[in-house]
């Protein structure tokens, strides 16, 4: 794949179903989808959006992101890239956009210690262990808790 082939953007609503099945495929439990903050009239400072990696206009990936009020990190909830474009930059080029376009100062990811390709992809990027959560799987799995800064300002 060649970089200039790979679009990432904000959702459009008709975006939402395809991250929840690839959500589905992976993980087998639902993709909590961004809410509808504008019309629910939420707060200010509650955004909840997903970014869409797209390559020769076919999906092949997504980050959801929310910022939730008085919390001084955007929290990453879900990200999946499908086969066959792994590897080759798409995990890397979302999260550089959600943390370059981040109206927070940190961002925070929640990672299975026994998944490896995240795990090196968040040290990678710059995230660091921030702390732990027992038992936050469905299976039982401790959460490592990630956080990196953004280029807030
Ligand atoms: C984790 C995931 C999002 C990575 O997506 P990707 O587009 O393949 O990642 P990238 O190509 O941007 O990789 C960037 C870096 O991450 C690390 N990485 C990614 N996949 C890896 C793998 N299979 N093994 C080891 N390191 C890996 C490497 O450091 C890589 O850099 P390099 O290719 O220069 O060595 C993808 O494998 C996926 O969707 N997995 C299933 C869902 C999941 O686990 N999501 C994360 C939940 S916390």
């Amino acid at each position: 794949m060649t970089p200039e082939r790979l679009i990432i953007r904000a959702h459009e609503p008709a975006d939402i179903a395809v991250a929840e099945a690839f959500h589905w495929a992976e993980f087998a439990e639902g993709l909590v989808p961004p809410a509808d903050i504008g019309q629910s009239g939420g707060h200010e400072d509650h955004r909840e959006y997903l970014l869409i990696a797209e390559i020769d206009s076919r999906i092949v990936g997504h980050a959801m992101l929310r910022d939730r009020p008085m919390r001084p990190w955007t929290s990453g909830d879900s990200m999946v890239v499908v086969e066959p474009y792994r590897r080759s930059g798409v995990a890397r080029a979302l999260l550089f956009q959600a943390i370059a376009s981040c109206h927070r100062p940190l961002m925070r990811i929640f990672v299975r210690p026994s998944n490896r390709s995240a795990n090196r992809l968040y040290d990678d990027i710059g995230f660091r262990k921030v702390g732990t959560r027992t038992g936050h799987y469905p299976d039982g799995e401790d959460a490592t808790i990630m956080m990196t800064r953004t280029f807030w300002r």
